[in-house]
């Protein structure tokens, strides 16, 4: 039998059984004051790497593409000629040993008026009222006026204009900034563009190098993040950040891995590299620049260390042995780095570069699904080299494997671990109860998940409500069970989307392009939104006089004992009554998500499924007795006191 016949049966089995279980009047359910087990504080949070130009083009708030040429093949993507010039990739003038390649403008003798370039962005440029900054680096001789423009791709409509006096020479660069009141364009497809007079410039040329706009950044932080994504992000109210990767931490081969110490300091001495994802990683989004998205944002850091696997390129994908030792030292070095106070080396650096204290670290990954692509024969070895050597300098570090497999025997103390599944949605409710019986002395991270297909087999472009009501269903198994799952992290998290020519079939929580507003939510952000803001800090006992399914729930109350949440998913076309018994409680508010099956927020309907809120109170004379009704495919949190 098939795997997606078998699931198909399976969900008919769960419906069937609830029904012959639950009379008209639906489940009864009482919650448990008391009792139960604490739920970890961090349970719900952010898992991100550049993927789908989340960070280069999305989250990152620079706006030019390809503005340092980095990366294997860069060529002169996003520029355009302005006049009769000719444009090249130049390797005779690196700007710095980081920064090898730049753009050559070269001027026809006798040219006369306004010639340059143009840069098209991040499939176009978010353009909004406000003042943004811009810089560039110039080489060769020059001495005159130089505009600065954000003009519509198509409409040729103005935003921007900027003249600024600029004096170059050809033995070095000139570095360029200004600010510059921007109008607010009507959409995202936009371009910016540097001109220069020809007639001063005729029969020579100019390079330019990493040209950088910014509009305003959260927190006002300089080469920060975009606020308009950031603050979706706030609004889900996470707890932890995962970073860099995922598979772009790995590397097509060694030399093309994360490399820490080559995202930090002045962007001039950030080379870049060719990420594992299809594009270039300007790595202007580097070590420092995530710790202060997680001061920013108020979270908890969860770095992942490269720990010899690669992935994608030539053969071998791993290394081991003494050959790792490099590695190790490495990510020592990083460790110091980030958590050495300043008169050690790399705490130090870190100072240098305007970071005088340690940064809060308190989670350390080893790898990268180290199960999968030819990792797990090695794993226990690297796995144990890496933990034994962290431990030794830094015991109070916890330290995560990145594979419940492959683990050396027994297992280290105090370990968790990562365990990833991206299923067909009736594959993720059959692993409701799949930490119901785990080990409790070996706590889990699960670092990606998400409902990428039917079980049918169709693979779903972004989330529809039957996807996310299945993650809800699985979540529930995870809250029930968050005295040993920690942490669970939904992705991919963004996706840029001037996705008009991508072939698109993996589903991403949150979608956004350069048009004002230009943010989805998906159905499966809100159940994230849900989830995460409704927490409580004790796991409570429930009662029921039915079997799960296709109703699913969880009851917590907060450390105060005042707040009850009970949360609820209905994974089944057909409305389900339940009714809720929560001693001592009165009222509060129900917030449902519920769409059809294949409901979705998109583009042309971004707000087609989105949370309702109502408020509740138990019945007359039946003090902590609520009854609701759930939807067919609903997502439900029911909080009271
Ligand atoms: C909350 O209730 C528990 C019993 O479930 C009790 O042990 C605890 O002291 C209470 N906390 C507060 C702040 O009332
Ligand atoms: C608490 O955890 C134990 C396993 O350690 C489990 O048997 C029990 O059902 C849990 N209680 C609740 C209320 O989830
Ligand atoms: C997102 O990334 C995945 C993996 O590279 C790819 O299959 C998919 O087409 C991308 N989608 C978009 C819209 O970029
Ligand atoms: C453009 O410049 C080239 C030399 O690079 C010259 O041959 C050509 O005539 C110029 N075209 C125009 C329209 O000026
Ligand atoms: C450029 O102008 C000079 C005179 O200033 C003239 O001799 C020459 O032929 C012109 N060259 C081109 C390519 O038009
Ligand atoms: C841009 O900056 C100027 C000068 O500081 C200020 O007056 C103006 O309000 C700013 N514009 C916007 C849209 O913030
Ligand atoms: C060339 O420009 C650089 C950077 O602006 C400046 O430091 C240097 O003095 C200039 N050199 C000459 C010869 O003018
Ligand atoms: C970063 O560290 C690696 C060693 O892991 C080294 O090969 C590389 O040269 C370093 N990069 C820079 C810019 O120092
Ligand atoms: C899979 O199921 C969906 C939803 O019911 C349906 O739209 C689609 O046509 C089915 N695909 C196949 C290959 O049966
Ligand atoms: C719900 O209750 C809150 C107070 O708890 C109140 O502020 C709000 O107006 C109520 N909403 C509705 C729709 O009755």
């Amino acid at each position: 039998m098939s795997l997606a016949s078998k699931n198909l049966l399976a969900c008919g089995l769960f419906l069937a059984v609830a029904q012959l279980a639950q009379p008209v009047t639906g489940l009864e359910l009482t919650v448990s004051t008391s009792g139960g087990n604490k739920s970890s504080p961090i349970l719900y949070g952010f898992m991100f790497e550049d993927i789908n130009h989340s960070g280069d083009g999305g989250i990152h708030s620079q706006l030019l593409q390809n503005n340092g040429f980095q990366g294997a093949n860069p060529g002169l993507t996003a520029y355009a000629p302005i006049g009769n010039v000719s444009l090249a990739v130049d390797t005779e003038n690196p700007l710095s040993s980081a920064i090898t390649r730049s753009l050559k403008v070269t001027v026809p003798p006798n040219a006369s008026g306004k010639v340059g370039f143009s840069n098209s962005g991040y499939w176009g440029i978010p353009v909004n009222e406000a003042n943004y900054t811009n810089s560039f680096y110039i080489k060769g001789d020059y001495n005159g006026d130089v505009t600065l423009r954000l003009a519509g791709a198509s409409s040729g409509s103005l935003y921007a204009s900027q003249t600024i006096s600029v004096k170059s020479n050809s033995s070095s660069y000139t570095y360029v900034e200004t600010q510059y009141p921007v109008k607010q364009a009507p959409d995202g497809n936009n371009i910016w563009e540097l001109t220069f007079d020809a007639s001063k410039v005729a029969g020579k040329s100019l390079n330019f190098d990493l040209i950088q706009l910014y509009p305003p950044t959260f927190h006002d932080r300089p080469n920060g993040l975009k606020p308009e994504i950031a603050n979706v992000l706030v609004d889900m109210k996470g707890s932890f950040l995962r970073f860099p990767g995922g598979n772009n931490l790995e590397g097509l081969t060694p030399a093309t891995r994360w490399k820490w110490n080559e995202t930090i300091g002045p962007l001039t001495s950030r080379p870049g590299r060719q990420g594992n994802w299809g594009y270039p990683n300007t790595d202007a989004l580097g070590l420092n620049e995530y710790f202060l998205w997680i001061q920013d944002m108020g979270l908890t850091a969860v770095l992942g260390v490269w720990d010899g696997l690669t992935i994608g390129g030539p053969s071998p994908q791993v290394i081991t042995g003494d050959a790792l030792k490099p590695y190790i030292d490495d990510v020592l070095n990083e460790l110091e780095y980030i958590l050495g106070d300043k008169d050690t080396t790399y705490g130090k650096l870190r100072a240098s570069h305007g970071f005088p204290d340690p940064w809060p670290l308190q989670y350390v990954e080893i790898g990268n699904e180290d199960n999968l692509n030819g990792g797990g024969p090695s794993y226990a070895e690297r796995f144990t080299a890496f933990h034994d050597a962290i431990k030794a300098k830094y015991p109070h570090l916890t330290i995560i494997s990145s594979t419940d497999q492959y683990l050396p025997n027994p297992k280290p103390k105090g370990i968790w671990m990562d365990w990833h599944t991206y299923s067909p949605a009736g594959e993720l409710v059959s692993m409701f109860n799949k930490f119901d019986n785990v080990d409790r002395a070996f706590p889990y991270f699960v670092g990606e998940y998400a409902c990428i297909s039917l079980d049918n087999g169709t693979e779903l472009a972004q989330p529809i409500m039957q996807g996310s009501v299945a993650e809800a269903v699985f979540m529930i198994g995870m809250e029930r069970n968050s005295d040993v799952v920690k942490m669970a992290a939904y992705a991919p998290l963004l996706q840029q989307y001037g996705g008009y020519t991508w072939n698109d079939h993996v589903p991403n929580l949150i979608m956004f392009n350069n048009n004002p507003n230009g943010i989805v939510r998906s159905t499966s952000y809100y159940v994230q939104q849900m989830f995460s803001v409704n927490r409580g800090s004790t796991i409570l006992p429930v009662e029921s006089d039915g079997s799960f399914g296709p109703v699913y729930y969880v009851a917590s109350k907060t450390s105060d004992n005042k707040t009850y949440y009970v949360k609820f998913a209905n994974y089944g076309p057909t409305p389900q009554p339940v009714t809720v018994n929560i001693p001592k409680t009165e009222t509060g508010r129900l917030t449902t998500l519920s769409g059809a099956a294949t409901a979705a927020n998109t583009w042309s309907s971004p707000n087609a499924v989105t949370p309702k809120t109502s408020n509740v109170s138990s019945a007359d004379g039946a003090p902590g007795k609520f009854t609701i009704t759930l939807p067919a495919w609903s997502v439900a949190v029911l909080a009271v006191e």
